[in-house]
Protein backbone atom coordinates (compact mmCIF):
# COMPACT_ATOMS: atom_id res chain seq x y z
CA UNK A 1 0.00 0.00 0.00
CA UNK A 2 1.20 3.13 -0.66
CA UNK A 3 1.36 5.97 1.66
CA UNK A 4 -0.09 9.64 0.80
CA UNK A 5 1.91 11.78 2.11
CA UNK A 6 1.03 15.17 2.91
CA UNK A 7 2.72 17.70 0.38
CA UNK A 8 2.52 21.15 -0.20
CA UNK A 9 -1.04 22.04 -2.55
CA UNK A 10 0.10 25.71 -2.83
CA UNK A 11 2.44 27.22 -5.67
CA UNK A 12 6.12 28.38 -4.88
CA UNK A 13 5.79 25.23 -2.16
CA UNK A 14 7.36 21.89 -2.83
CA UNK A 15 9.81 19.64 -2.92
CA UNK A 16 13.24 19.49 -4.88
CA UNK A 17 15.69 16.52 -4.76
CA UNK A 18 13.97 15.43 -1.85
CA UNK A 19 14.03 18.95 0.14
CA UNK A 20 11.15 21.66 0.83
CA UNK A 21 11.78 24.94 -1.29
CA UNK A 22 10.13 27.70 -1.29
CA UNK A 23 10.55 29.28 -4.47
CA UNK A 24 14.50 28.25 -4.59
CA UNK A 25 15.29 28.20 -1.40
CA UNK A 26 16.05 25.04 0.58
CA UNK A 27 14.16 25.71 3.85
CA UNK A 28 16.59 23.95 5.74
CA UNK A 29 19.29 26.39 4.67
CA UNK A 30 17.53 28.91 6.17
CA UNK A 31 16.45 27.12 9.12
CA UNK A 32 20.43 26.50 9.63
CA UNK A 33 21.45 30.38 9.30
CA UNK A 34 18.49 31.59 11.31
CA UNK A 35 17.11 28.76 13.77
CA UNK A 36 14.01 27.78 14.16
CA UNK A 37 10.97 28.84 14.51
CA UNK A 38 10.35 31.34 11.70
CA UNK A 39 7.69 32.38 9.20
CA UNK A 40 8.98 32.12 5.64
CA UNK A 41 6.79 34.10 2.88
CA UNK A 42 7.40 34.17 -0.79
CA UNK A 43 7.50 37.08 -2.41
CA UNK A 44 6.21 35.97 -6.24
CA UNK A 45 3.40 34.12 -4.38
CA UNK A 46 2.16 37.38 -2.97
CA UNK A 47 2.59 39.45 -6.02
CA UNK A 48 0.61 36.65 -8.42
CA UNK A 49 -2.19 36.47 -6.25
CA UNK A 50 -2.37 40.46 -6.35
CA UNK A 51 -1.95 40.11 -10.47
CA UNK A 52 -4.79 37.10 -10.24
CA UNK A 53 -7.37 39.52 -8.29
CA UNK A 54 -6.21 42.46 -10.82
CA UNK A 55 -6.85 40.39 -13.89
CA UNK A 56 -10.31 38.74 -12.33
CA UNK A 57 -11.58 42.64 -11.74
CA UNK A 58 -9.99 44.54 -14.76
CA UNK A 59 -12.91 45.65 -16.42
CA UNK A 60 -14.68 46.75 -12.99
CA UNK A 61 -12.23 49.37 -12.03
CA UNK A 62 -11.67 48.25 -8.08
CA UNK A 63 -8.47 49.93 -6.04
CA UNK A 64 -7.19 46.59 -3.91
CA UNK A 65 -6.48 47.80 0.04
CA UNK A 66 -4.88 44.95 1.37
CA UNK A 67 -6.00 44.43 4.98
CA UNK A 68 -2.92 45.31 7.11
CA UNK A 69 -4.17 42.66 10.13
CA UNK A 70 -3.66 39.86 8.01
CA UNK A 71 0.46 40.73 7.99
CA UNK A 72 1.82 43.78 8.67
CA UNK A 73 5.25 42.94 8.44
CA UNK A 74 7.02 46.42 6.82
CA UNK A 75 8.51 44.52 4.54
CA UNK A 76 5.70 43.09 3.41
CA UNK A 77 3.75 45.87 3.17
CA UNK A 78 6.45 47.58 1.25
CA UNK A 79 6.18 44.88 -1.66
CA UNK A 80 2.58 45.23 -1.62
CA UNK A 81 2.91 49.30 -1.54
CA UNK A 82 5.44 48.23 -4.54
CA UNK A 83 2.32 46.33 -6.77
CA UNK A 84 -0.07 49.31 -6.35
CA UNK A 85 -2.01 48.58 -3.46
CA UNK A 86 -3.85 50.67 -0.87
CA UNK A 87 -4.20 49.51 2.59
CA UNK A 88 -6.82 49.02 4.80
CA UNK A 89 -6.21 49.48 8.45
CA UNK A 90 -8.17 49.48 11.84
CA UNK A 91 -5.89 51.04 14.36
CA UNK A 92 -3.23 53.70 14.81
CA UNK A 93 -0.55 51.31 14.44
CA UNK A 94 -1.58 49.60 11.28
CA UNK A 95 -1.39 53.49 9.93
CA UNK A 96 1.48 54.00 11.26
CA UNK A 97 3.03 51.05 10.09
CA UNK A 98 1.30 51.60 6.30
CA UNK A 99 2.77 55.46 6.38
CA UNK A 100 6.25 53.75 7.20
CA UNK A 101 6.01 51.77 4.74
CA UNK A 102 5.25 54.49 1.63
CA UNK A 103 1.61 53.78 1.56
CA UNK A 104 0.11 56.81 0.29
CA UNK A 105 -2.05 58.70 2.69
CA UNK A 106 -4.92 58.75 -0.33
CA UNK A 107 -4.65 55.08 -0.43
CA UNK A 108 -5.54 54.23 2.94
CA UNK A 109 -8.82 53.15 4.49
CA UNK A 110 -9.46 53.42 7.96
CA UNK A 111 -11.96 50.33 9.64
CA UNK A 112 -12.42 49.60 12.74
CA UNK A 113 -15.42 49.23 15.25
CA UNK A 114 -13.50 51.48 17.85
CA UNK A 115 -11.32 54.18 17.23
CA UNK A 116 -10.47 56.69 19.10
CA UNK A 117 -10.25 60.09 19.30
CA UNK A 118 -6.25 60.21 18.75
CA UNK A 119 -6.71 57.57 16.16
CA UNK A 120 -9.52 60.00 14.14
CA UNK A 121 -7.65 63.35 14.71
CA UNK A 122 -4.15 60.95 13.62
CA UNK A 123 -6.36 60.08 10.15
CA UNK A 124 -7.48 63.06 9.53
CA UNK A 125 -4.34 64.82 9.98
CA UNK A 126 -2.90 62.56 7.36
CA UNK A 127 -5.52 62.83 5.01
CA UNK A 128 -6.49 58.76 4.35
CA UNK A 129 -8.43 58.11 1.62
CA UNK A 130 -11.85 57.55 4.24
CA UNK A 131 -13.11 56.56 7.45
CA UNK A 132 -14.85 53.89 7.23
CA UNK A 133 -18.33 54.26 10.34
CA UNK A 134 -19.25 51.77 12.02
CA UNK A 135 -21.87 53.59 14.24
CA UNK A 136 -24.10 56.96 14.49
CA UNK A 137 -22.01 57.70 17.93
CA UNK A 138 -18.82 56.86 15.92
CA UNK A 139 -20.37 60.09 13.55
CA UNK A 140 -20.59 62.42 16.52
CA UNK A 141 -17.06 61.55 17.53
CA UNK A 142 -15.98 62.29 14.34
CA UNK A 143 -17.48 65.94 13.74
CA UNK A 144 -16.63 66.64 17.09
CA UNK A 145 -12.85 65.66 16.21
CA UNK A 146 -12.88 67.17 12.92
CA UNK A 147 -14.54 70.37 13.92
CA UNK A 148 -11.77 70.46 16.91
CA UNK A 149 -8.98 70.93 14.56
CA UNK A 150 -10.70 72.49 11.50
CA UNK A 151 -10.23 69.66 8.84
CA UNK A 152 -13.94 67.69 6.93
CA UNK A 153 -13.73 64.15 7.23
CA UNK A 154 -14.40 62.02 4.66
CA UNK A 155 -16.59 59.14 5.19
CA UNK A 156 -18.25 56.03 3.98
CA UNK A 157 -20.52 54.13 6.33
CA UNK A 158 -19.90 50.67 7.45
CA UNK A 159 -23.49 49.05 7.01
CA UNK A 160 -24.85 45.60 8.35
CA UNK A 161 -26.18 44.19 5.83
CA UNK A 162 -27.28 40.79 7.74
CA UNK A 163 -26.36 38.26 5.85
CA UNK A 164 -24.74 35.04 6.95
CA UNK A 165 -21.32 34.29 5.48
CA UNK A 166 -21.34 30.96 6.03
CA UNK A 167 -18.04 30.23 7.71
CA UNK A 168 -16.63 30.29 11.09
CA UNK A 169 -19.19 32.28 13.62
CA UNK A 170 -15.89 33.56 15.17
CA UNK A 171 -15.10 35.32 11.94
CA UNK A 172 -18.57 36.11 11.12
CA UNK A 173 -18.94 39.84 10.71
CA UNK A 174 -22.39 40.95 8.91
CA UNK A 175 -25.38 39.31 10.43
CA UNK A 176 -27.40 41.54 12.88
CA UNK A 177 -26.07 39.56 16.11
CA UNK A 178 -22.51 41.36 15.12
CA UNK A 179 -21.27 44.38 16.49
CA UNK A 180 -20.20 45.35 13.39
CA UNK A 181 -21.43 48.33 11.02
CA UNK A 182 -24.94 50.13 11.07
CA UNK A 183 -27.98 48.30 10.96
CA UNK A 184 -29.38 47.94 7.49
CA UNK A 185 -32.59 49.47 8.44
CA UNK A 186 -30.58 52.26 9.86
CA UNK A 187 -28.76 52.82 7.11
CA UNK A 188 -30.28 55.46 5.37
CA UNK A 189 -31.65 57.84 8.42
CA UNK A 190 -27.70 57.59 9.47
CA UNK A 191 -26.29 58.88 5.53
CA UNK A 192 -29.07 61.74 5.48
CA UNK A 193 -27.60 62.61 9.33
CA UNK A 194 -23.95 62.63 8.29
CA UNK A 195 -24.77 64.66 5.02
CA UNK A 196 -26.68 67.28 6.49
CA UNK A 197 -22.97 67.70 8.62
CA UNK A 198 -21.02 70.23 7.68
CA UNK A 199 -17.60 68.44 8.93
CA UNK A 200 -18.45 65.50 6.99
CA UNK A 201 -18.21 64.51 3.69
CA UNK A 202 -19.96 61.11 2.97
CA UNK A 203 -19.09 59.46 -0.22
CA UNK A 204 -20.33 56.07 -0.12
CA UNK A 205 -20.99 52.91 1.81
CA UNK A 206 -18.77 50.07 2.99
CA UNK A 207 -19.76 46.36 3.99
CA UNK A 208 -17.28 43.57 5.08
CA UNK A 209 -19.56 40.28 6.24
CA UNK A 210 -17.00 37.89 7.51
CA UNK A 211 -13.29 36.51 6.21
CA UNK A 212 -12.20 32.79 4.88
CA UNK A 213 -15.78 33.15 2.35
CA UNK A 214 -15.71 30.41 -0.29
CA UNK A 215 -19.08 30.68 -1.75
CA UNK A 216 -20.01 33.69 -3.53
CA UNK A 217 -23.51 33.54 -2.77
CA UNK A 218 -23.13 35.45 0.49
CA UNK A 219 -21.94 38.09 -1.33
CA UNK A 220 -24.13 37.83 -3.87
CA UNK A 221 -26.71 38.94 -0.99
CA UNK A 222 -24.61 41.53 0.31
CA UNK A 223 -23.71 43.34 -3.00
CA UNK A 224 -27.69 43.28 -4.27
CA UNK A 225 -28.65 44.84 -0.93
CA UNK A 226 -25.64 47.58 -1.30
CA UNK A 227 -26.77 48.04 -4.82
CA UNK A 228 -30.70 48.71 -3.26
CA UNK A 229 -29.49 51.03 -0.14
CA UNK A 230 -27.32 53.04 -2.77
CA UNK A 231 -30.51 53.46 -5.06
CA UNK A 232 -32.09 54.77 -1.93
CA UNK A 233 -29.59 56.72 -1.12
CA UNK A 234 -29.93 58.65 -4.58
CA UNK A 235 -33.79 58.19 -4.68
CA UNK A 236 -33.41 60.99 -1.55
CA UNK A 237 -31.25 63.46 -3.44
CA UNK A 238 -27.82 62.69 -1.82
CA UNK A 239 -24.69 61.37 -3.28
CA UNK A 240 -22.85 58.57 -3.20
CA UNK A 241 -20.07 57.94 -4.83
CA UNK A 242 -17.86 55.30 -3.23
CA UNK A 243 -18.32 51.37 -2.07
CA UNK A 244 -16.10 49.69 -0.08
CA UNK A 245 -16.89 45.99 -0.54
CA UNK A 246 -14.71 44.54 2.63
CA UNK A 247 -12.63 41.13 2.04
CA UNK A 248 -13.01 37.87 3.05
CA UNK A 249 -12.16 36.12 0.11
CA UNK A 250 -11.37 32.37 1.60
CA UNK A 251 -8.00 30.40 0.70
CA UNK A 252 -7.33 26.73 0.71
CA UNK A 253 -6.10 25.36 3.66
CA UNK A 254 -6.37 21.66 2.49
CA UNK A 255 -6.29 21.50 -0.85
CA UNK A 256 -10.06 22.24 -1.92
CA UNK A 257 -11.61 25.24 -3.42
CA UNK A 258 -10.62 28.64 -2.23
CA UNK A 259 -12.58 31.57 -3.09
CA UNK A 260 -12.95 31.54 -7.22
CA UNK A 261 -12.26 34.64 -8.30
CA UNK A 262 -13.49 34.93 -11.85
CA UNK A 263 -17.28 34.19 -9.83
CA UNK A 264 -16.52 36.73 -7.14
CA UNK A 265 -15.98 39.22 -10.17
CA UNK A 266 -18.89 37.55 -11.97
CA UNK A 267 -20.96 38.67 -9.22
CA UNK A 268 -19.73 41.74 -8.47
CA UNK A 269 -20.27 42.42 -12.36
CA UNK A 270 -24.08 41.32 -12.15
CA UNK A 271 -25.10 43.24 -9.02
CA UNK A 272 -22.60 46.23 -9.01
CA UNK A 273 -21.10 46.50 -12.89
CA UNK A 274 -23.10 49.60 -13.59
CA UNK A 275 -23.63 51.31 -10.52
CA UNK A 276 -21.12 54.00 -11.40
CA UNK A 277 -19.14 54.02 -8.07
CA UNK A 278 -15.64 53.87 -7.15
CA UNK A 279 -14.88 50.32 -6.03
CA UNK A 280 -12.71 49.49 -3.04
CA UNK A 281 -12.06 45.98 -1.69
CA UNK A 282 -9.74 44.67 1.38
CA UNK A 283 -8.76 41.72 0.76
CA UNK A 284 -6.23 40.30 3.24
CA UNK A 285 -6.00 36.14 3.64
CA UNK A 286 -6.59 36.24 -0.02
CA UNK A 287 -2.93 37.85 -0.86
CA UNK A 288 -0.91 36.54 1.98
CA UNK A 289 -2.11 33.15 3.42
CA UNK A 290 -0.98 30.32 1.02
CA UNK A 291 2.81 32.73 0.48
CA UNK A 292 3.48 32.06 4.02
CA UNK A 293 4.35 29.06 6.68
CA UNK A 294 5.87 28.36 10.18
CA UNK A 295 8.56 26.02 10.07
CA UNK A 296 10.05 24.21 13.41
CA UNK A 297 11.81 21.79 14.56
CA UNK A 298 10.94 18.53 16.15
CA UNK A 299 12.13 18.75 20.03
CA UNK A 300 10.54 15.58 21.54
CA UNK A 301 8.72 12.37 20.37
CA UNK A 302 6.82 10.91 23.01
CA UNK A 303 3.62 8.39 23.40
CA UNK A 304 1.19 8.64 25.97
CA UNK A 305 -1.68 6.00 26.27
CA UNK A 306 -2.44 5.27 22.76
CA UNK A 307 -1.46 8.74 21.40
CA UNK A 308 1.50 9.47 19.84
CA UNK A 309 3.00 12.83 20.35
CA UNK A 310 5.62 14.85 18.17
CA UNK A 311 6.58 17.73 20.45
CA UNK A 312 7.45 21.04 18.46
CA UNK A 313 9.57 24.37 19.22
CA UNK A 314 6.76 26.58 17.93
CA UNK A 315 3.67 26.94 19.89
CA UNK A 316 0.31 28.40 19.94
CA UNK A 317 1.59 31.69 20.61
CA UNK A 318 3.38 31.74 17.61
CA UNK A 319 -0.06 30.40 15.85
CA UNK A 320 -2.77 30.93 17.07
CA UNK A 321 -5.28 30.00 14.96
CA UNK A 322 -5.40 25.94 15.54
CA UNK A 323 -6.36 27.25 19.33
CA UNK A 324 -8.64 29.58 18.41
CA UNK A 325 -10.58 28.40 15.61
CA UNK A 326 -9.98 24.69 15.73
CA UNK A 327 -7.85 26.10 11.97
CA UNK A 328 -6.33 22.66 10.81
CA UNK A 329 -2.92 24.24 9.09
CA UNK A 330 -1.76 21.11 7.21
CA UNK A 331 2.07 20.50 7.90
CA UNK A 332 4.90 19.21 5.21
CA UNK A 333 7.66 17.52 6.22
CA UNK A 334 10.63 19.26 5.44
CA UNK A 335 12.93 16.02 3.97
CA UNK A 336 10.50 14.62 1.95
CA UNK A 337 9.14 11.31 2.95
CA UNK A 338 10.41 8.08 0.98
CA UNK A 339 8.21 6.57 -0.77
CA UNK A 340 8.51 3.55 0.85
CA UNK A 341 8.17 4.87 4.66
CA UNK A 342 5.09 4.16 6.57
CA UNK A 343 2.81 7.35 7.70
CA UNK A 344 2.35 7.27 11.14
CA UNK A 345 -0.65 8.81 13.39
CA UNK A 346 1.09 11.74 15.61
CA UNK A 347 0.04 14.65 17.50
CA UNK A 348 1.81 18.04 16.71
CA UNK A 349 2.02 20.12 20.27
CA UNK A 350 4.27 22.93 21.07
CA UNK A 351 5.52 23.55 24.60
CA UNK A 352 3.32 25.77 26.18
CA UNK A 353 1.44 24.84 29.00
CA UNK A 354 -1.55 24.31 28.15
CA UNK A 355 -3.85 21.27 26.04
CA UNK A 356 -5.18 23.83 23.42
CA UNK A 357 -1.38 24.29 22.53
CA UNK A 358 -2.06 21.75 19.54
CA UNK A 359 -1.81 22.01 15.75
CA UNK A 360 -3.56 19.05 15.42
CA UNK A 361 -3.56 15.16 15.17
CA UNK A 362 -2.09 14.00 11.86
CA UNK A 363 -1.94 10.54 9.79
CA UNK A 364 -0.07 11.74 6.97
CA UNK A 365 3.46 11.97 8.38
CA UNK A 366 5.92 9.90 8.30
CA UNK A 367 7.70 9.26 12.05
CA UNK A 368 9.27 12.52 13.21
CA UNK A 369 12.46 12.46 15.28
CA UNK A 370 14.08 15.17 17.30
CA UNK A 371 15.93 18.04 14.86
CA UNK A 372 13.40 17.14 11.69
CA UNK A 373 11.77 19.93 10.74
CA UNK A 374 8.28 20.54 9.92
CA UNK A 375 6.50 23.15 8.01
CA UNK A 376 2.66 24.55 9.06
CA UNK A 377 1.28 25.79 5.32
CA UNK A 378 -1.01 28.13 4.75
CA UNK A 379 0.23 30.35 7.98
CA UNK A 380 1.01 34.17 6.19
CA UNK A 381 -2.41 35.28 7.39
CA UNK A 382 -3.37 35.81 10.86
CA UNK A 383 0.01 34.19 11.47
CA UNK A 384 2.56 36.10 12.63
CA UNK A 385 0.32 39.04 13.37
CA UNK A 386 -1.81 37.28 16.13
CA UNK A 387 1.14 35.96 17.76
CA UNK A 388 2.05 36.70 21.37
CA UNK A 389 4.58 36.45 24.37
CA UNK A 390 3.01 33.73 26.23
CA UNK A 391 5.24 32.23 28.88
CA UNK A 392 7.60 35.02 27.45
CA UNK A 393 8.45 33.61 24.51
CA UNK A 394 9.55 35.92 21.89
CA UNK A 395 8.09 36.74 18.67
CA UNK A 396 9.50 34.90 16.33
CA UNK A 397 11.78 35.72 13.33
CA UNK A 398 10.01 35.80 9.64
CA UNK A 399 12.19 35.72 6.47
CA UNK A 400 11.38 36.74 2.95
CA UNK A 401 12.21 34.62 -0.61
CA UNK A 402 12.16 35.74 -3.67
CA UNK A 403 13.73 33.21 -6.48
CA UNK A 404 16.95 32.48 -4.72
CA UNK A 405 17.55 35.15 -2.46
CA UNK A 406 16.14 34.90 1.09
CA UNK A 407 16.55 37.80 3.96
CA UNK A 408 15.36 38.33 7.50
CA UNK A 409 12.68 40.81 7.51
CA UNK A 410 11.86 40.61 11.42
CA UNK A 411 14.40 39.30 13.69
CA UNK A 412 13.36 37.54 16.73
CA UNK A 413 12.65 39.57 19.65
CA UNK A 414 14.65 38.54 22.60
CA UNK A 415 13.46 39.09 26.92
CA UNK A 416 15.91 41.98 26.49
CA UNK A 417 13.56 43.67 24.20
CA UNK A 418 10.47 42.93 26.82
CA UNK A 419 11.98 43.88 29.53
CA UNK A 420 13.10 47.36 28.14
CA UNK A 421 9.89 47.82 28.48
CA UNK A 422 9.60 47.59 32.13
CA UNK A 423 12.48 48.66 33.91
CA UNK A 424 12.99 51.91 35.27
CA UNK A 425 9.35 53.00 35.00
N1 LIG B 1 -11.96 44.34 6.10
C1 LIG B 1 -12.42 44.30 7.37
C2 LIG B 1 -13.25 45.41 7.83
C3 LIG B 1 -12.11 43.22 8.20
O1 LIG B 1 -12.58 43.19 9.44
C4 LIG B 1 -11.30 42.17 7.70
C5 LIG B 1 -10.95 41.02 8.54
C6 LIG B 1 -10.82 42.26 6.39
C7 LIG B 1 -11.18 43.36 5.61
C8 LIG B 1 -9.93 41.21 5.76
O2 LIG B 1 -10.55 39.98 5.70
P1 LIG B 1 -9.85 38.78 4.88
O3 LIG B 1 -9.81 39.19 3.43
O4 LIG B 1 -8.49 38.60 5.42
O5 LIG B 1 -10.72 37.63 5.13
N2 LIG B 1 -8.12 36.11 12.62
C9 LIG B 1 -9.09 35.43 11.79
C10 LIG B 1 -9.59 36.33 10.70
C11 LIG B 1 -10.17 37.62 11.22
C12 LIG B 1 -10.62 38.56 10.13
C13 LIG B 1 -10.97 39.89 10.69
N3 LIG B 1 -11.36 40.88 9.75
C14 LIG B 1 -8.48 34.14 11.25
O6 LIG B 1 -7.32 33.86 11.54
O7 LIG B 1 -9.16 33.39 10.56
Amino acid sequence: MTTEFSRPHVTHFGYKNGELTVEKVAVSAIAQQYGTPFYVYSATAIRERVAQLRTALSDLNVQICYAVKANNNLSLLKLLVGEGCGMDIVSGGEMHRALTAGSPAEKIVFSGVGKTDDEIAAALHHGVHQLNVESVEELDAISRVAKQIGKVATIVLRVNPDVDALTHPKITTGTSKNKFGIAYSEALKAYADAAARAEINVVGIAVHIGSQITDVTPYRQTFERVAQLTKDIRAKGLTISRLDLGGGLGVSYDGSAGMDVDAYARTLRETLGDIDCELTMEPGRFIIAEAGALVTKVLYGKNQGNAKFSIVDAAMNDLMRPALYDAIHPVWPVREPAAEADAVRVNLVGPVCESSDTFGEFDNLPALERGDLVMLGVAGAYGATMSSTYNARPLIQEVLVEGDHYKLVRRQWTVEDALLLEQDL
